[in-house]
């Protein structure tokens, strides 16, 4: 247990903008914060902009990537340069159960060097989707849940999950994946969508202290995300 001074939530700006002013300053540190969307709608984009700005103001970030990492593109948001390569530790995995040991690594490192701030998992649920056994798959998944929640109640961490969606034909609807415990565990949910012009809007679908609904639209462009829409 931990006493603490009420001073308001602290933040992990992005670095960009629009997004920043949209959460008030930045991601909230010490939860999870969810980002769902369509293929293609920047969930990586926003995933790797995080660990680029954490690493410039010297903080180190762990990266889990489900998804085949671009190195090109993570070079293209200034992922060359040296404080970046320096603060960001990279694991491929190649299935859920694969995930979950990777977790547990992140919280042995983050429990040794309190350097690291953030932990990103890109993404939680396209590992999940190829697990066919329905109870091993949400036992591991709030098992994971639980020991990044304990991190970030302990070590403010800062942890950006992506999410995929699916139709729900019980309510004719996108939804993201996860279900009851994804939804409960984050506590910042946002929602990437990519409109006709190729603008990308980011709405606040869950937050502690920001009302849902609102939203701002921005850009992908070569050198990361542009408070431009196209
Ligand atoms: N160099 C670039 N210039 C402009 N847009 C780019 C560039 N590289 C990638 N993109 C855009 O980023 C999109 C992929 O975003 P990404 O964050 O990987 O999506 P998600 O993770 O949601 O699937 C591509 O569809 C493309 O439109
Ligand atoms: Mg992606």
């Amino acid at each position: 247990m931990k006493l603490r001074e009420i001073r308001g939530d602290e933040k992990l700006p992005l670095g960009i903008g629009c997004i920043d002013n949209l959460l008030g300053g930045g991601f909230d540190r010490g939860v999870i914060n969810q980002i769902y969307g369509q293929g293609g709608t920047g969930k990586t984009n926003v995933a790797m902009q995080m660990a680029v700005s954490a690493a410039y103001s010297g903080e180190k970030t762990i990266y889990i990537d489900t998804e085949g990492f671009s190195e090109n593109r993570f070079i293209q948001i200034g992922g060359s340069r040296p404080e970046v390569s320096s603060n960001v530790s990279l694991y491929r995995v190649s299935d859920f159960s694969d995930q979950e040991v990777a977790v547990i690594k992140a919280e042995k490192m983050i429990e040794k060097d309190q350097r690291f701030k953030v932990l990103i998992l890109d993404s939680f649920t396209a590992m999940l989707r190829l697990e066919r056994d329905e109870k091993s798959k949400n036992i591991s998944m709030q098992r994971q849940l639980s020991i990044m929640q304990r991190l970030c109640n302990e070590f403010d961490l800062t942890v950006l999950i992506a999410n995929q969606i699916y139709f729900d034909p019980d309510i004719q609807g996108i939804t993201p994946y996860g279900g009851y415990f994804l939804d409960h565990y984050s506590k910042t949910i946002l929602k990437l969508e990519k409109l006709q012009s190729g603008t990308r809007r980011m709405t606040i679908m869950k937050h502690r202290s920001i009302g849902e609904g609102n939203f701002v639209d921005f850009s992908i462009t070569d050198s990361g995300l542009s408070c431009t829409p196209i």
